[in-house]
């Protein structure tokens, strides 16, 4: 039996726009999903799942006697979850070099399905590294980020970048612009806090609305090279260690994801919260629809201001995580 975790995450600028080859700078945060894994005798798999917002759910398929999950969860995001899971076996029986091998899989998650703060990407990371070694194969994190990122690729219908993926794998802040991931060293400390409104956004139907925008207006084309303009300027700010730059920054992103369709009327309920308590600056993360919010506050008073915003479902103080891909046992 083998348990991996990986880290959720959030955007300090560039989600939607590194779609479209722009930069972004995604930052690991302390929550993180675990995935354990049992090789079987047989070629059956079987996962149990519990998450934060779900009561959680087992399902078997594979082999002989494929099933549907015997859920009380919507259908798409069980769907969505076993394919990540599925996605993650099939890279790691990739890398060992077998096929038919069964398992279980129990996922136990502290990050929010769905809302921004990269479930899915940590779950597949945490799947692959935890199968992989499951299977006598241990690979390093690069790797691991790499077929992490095709599984995401073809579970959101080629709709994906390389941000969330690259991020939970390796930890800290990245930078990402098309294939070409690193790490940023020497960020200076940030006080993120969070905001979730309990709802969840559809990946691939807000990027598929940012796409049509981007194909009909010329302006929306503007936007998103815009929000690359913000990302550069952001790096800058973050190697001069400059957080009050940061979080205006942030607040102008924010601005650009609302032009562009991506916004909610609670993740703006949020933002607003947020400034209005003096946050350094606030926006959504993630394909936004419904989710999480991330502002800058070295203070008490966004956490404060968010807990009694309408709409606002559980706000918390998120850190940095350093650590990505990790081997629990
Ligand atoms: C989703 O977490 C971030 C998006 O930029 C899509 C992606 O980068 O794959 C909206």
């Amino acid at each position: 039996m083998t348990t991996s975790s990986a880290p959720g995450k959030v955007y300090l600028f560039g989600e939607h726009a590194v779609v479209y080859g722009e930069p972004a700078v995604p930052c690991a945060i302390a929550r993180r999903a675990r995935v354990t894994v049992e090789r079987r005798d047989d070629d059956q798999r079987r996962v149990q799942a519990r998450d934060l917002t779900l009561d959680g759910f087992t399902v078997t398929w594979g082999g002989e006697s494929d099933s549907r999950p015997d859920v009380d969860v919507p259908t798409p995001l069980v769907e969505a979850a076993m394919g990540y899971i599925d996605g993650a076996i099939e890279q790691a029986l990739d890398a060992a070099g077998e096929v038919g091998v069964g398992f279980d899989v129990t996922v136990e998650s502290d990050i929010p399905l769905g809302a921004g703060l990269g479930s899915s990407a940590a779950v597949v990371v945490a799947g692959i590294d935890a199968a992989a070694r499951e299977l006598g194969v241990g690979l390093e994190a690069e790797t691991i980020a790499d077929r992490a990122y095709r599984v995401e690729y073809d579970v959101q219908d080629g709709q994906a970048s390389r941000a969330d993926t690259f991020c939970s794998a390796m930890g800290g802040a990245v930078r990402v612009q098309g294939d070409d991931c690193r790490r940023i060293d020497d960020v200076p400390t940030l006080p993120f806090v969070v905001g979730y409104d309990g709802n969840t956004g559809d990946t691939g139907k807000l990027v598929a609305g940012v796409r049509k925008l981007k194909q009909t207006y010329g302006f929306a084309a503007d936007t998103v090279e815009s929000i690359g303009d913000i990302v550069r300027s952001g790096e800058i700010a973050l190697n001069e260690g400059d957080v009050e730059e940061i979080g205006r920054l942030m607040n102008f992103n924010h601005g650009l994801l609302s032009a562009l369709g991506v916004s909610a009327r609670s993740l703006d309920a949020m933002v607003w919260a947020a400034r209005e308590a003096n946050a350094l600056g606030a926006k959504l993360t993630g394909s936004g629809g419904g989710g999480c919010i991330v502002a800058l506050d070295r203070t008490e008073q966004t956490h404060t201001a968010l807990e009694y915003t309408p709409g606002c479902e559980n706000a918390f103080r998120a850190e940095l995580d350093t650590d990505g891909v990790r081997r629990e046992r």
